[in-house]
């Protein structure tokens, strides 16, 4: 019986681009790889890998190529003088960018004759091919649970269907939170700082709260309902917290800030929601009631 594996091709040899090649060659598919600068390819061709001389050359090499590139204008940038090879090729661009730009991109690489499937990697380069590390895919489901068994190698891949852009959009919101949290973190931090306090010792206090306030979220109790029900039926129960109160308290984080001396950026912004809430007759609803100023209404 012949096991062979056919073989990889992966474009984009940043930190998570090389993780790729590693966790491929380790499952024993065959990899070849294009990289811009061609220096970075180095460790993995020592590890087995096979350097394209070309991005023609690469992506006629295997019919699945994945690319791991910094943003879709990069994916043009290679691709576009490599179209001749294009034809019947699945690209996996597991790139980041808006997903506007991944539909685009997908009635791009179908106009060349190549399936397009888009990917949000939901982990950091050093813990992919872990059992920590998903992925989320969209598009065309056939053309995705045909490569599904190669890409399981990345991480658990997480297929969210037709709509191209849907991955991008699912990671975009887990960085949404991701990045707002880190900032939060910092800025409390900073605050503390400025009154003579070190880093050291106030900065495991915020992951502290970041780690309790994942808890309280994730707590039926805190909420009356779990908060995306409570979201989806525009419920906004008041009894424990009020949209008041934590105005209030956004408020006194502001004049803090200020009296500080530290940027004033993020607490301004999250005292503007309240503000907003409040004004628009949810003061003595949940904090939930923040949803009802942000999402888009009809
Ligand atoms: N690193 C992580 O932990 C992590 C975690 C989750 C998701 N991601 C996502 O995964 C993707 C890759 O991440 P990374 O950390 O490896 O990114 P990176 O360090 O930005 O490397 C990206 C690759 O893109 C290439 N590139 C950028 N612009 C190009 C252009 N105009 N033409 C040709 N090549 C171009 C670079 O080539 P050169 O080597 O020639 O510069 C490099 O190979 C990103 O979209 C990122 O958001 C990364």
């Amino acid at each position: 019986m012949n096991t062979a594996k056919s073989s990889v091709t992966l474009i984009g040899l940043g930190p998570m681009g090389q993780a790729m090649v590693h966790t491929l060659l380790a499952a024993g598919y065959p990899v070849t790889v294009w990289n811009r600068t061609a220096s970075r390819a180095e460790p993995l061709v020592a590890a087995g890998a096979r350097l394209a001389s070309s991005p023609t050359e690469a992506v006629a090499s295997s019919d699945l190529v994945i690319l791991s590139l910094t943003d879709y204008q990069a994916m043009y940038d290679i691709l576009s003088t490599a179209e001749s090879a294009l034809g019947g090729r699945t690209i996996v661009n597991l790139s980041s960018d808006s997903p506007g730009a991944t539909r685009e991109a997908a009635a791009w690489a179908d106009g060349h004759g190549a399936h397009f499937i888009a990917g949000g990697v939901m982990t950091p380069a050093r813990t992919v091919g872990t059992e920590s590390a998903y992925v989320f895919y969209s598009g065309p489901e056939s053309v995705f649970e045909a490569n599904a068994p190669v890409l399981r190698h990345i991480g658990e891949p997480r297929f969210l269907g037709a709509d191209v852009g849907l991955a991008q959009l699912y990671y975009l919101a887990h960085m949404d939170v991701f990045l707002t949290t880190l900032a939060s973190v910092v800025h409390a931090t900073a605050l503390v700082t400025a009154s003579g306090v070190d880093a050291a010792e106030f900065a495991p206090e915020a992951i502290r709260m970041v780690l309790e306030t994942g808890q309280m979220l994730a707590a039926k109790a805190e909420t009356s309902m779990h908060l995306g029900e409570n979201l989806d039926a525009g419920h906004h129960p008041g009894e424990q917290a009020t949209a008041a109160m934590m105005g209030a308290t956004a408020d006194h984080i502001v004049s803090a800030t200020k009296a500080s001396g530290v940027d004033l950026a993020l607490p301004e912004a999250v005292k503007s929601l309240y503000d907003r809430t409040i004004a628009a007759g949810h003061g003595k609803d949940s904090w939930t009631a923040m949803y009802e100023i942000m999402k888009r209404r009809p």
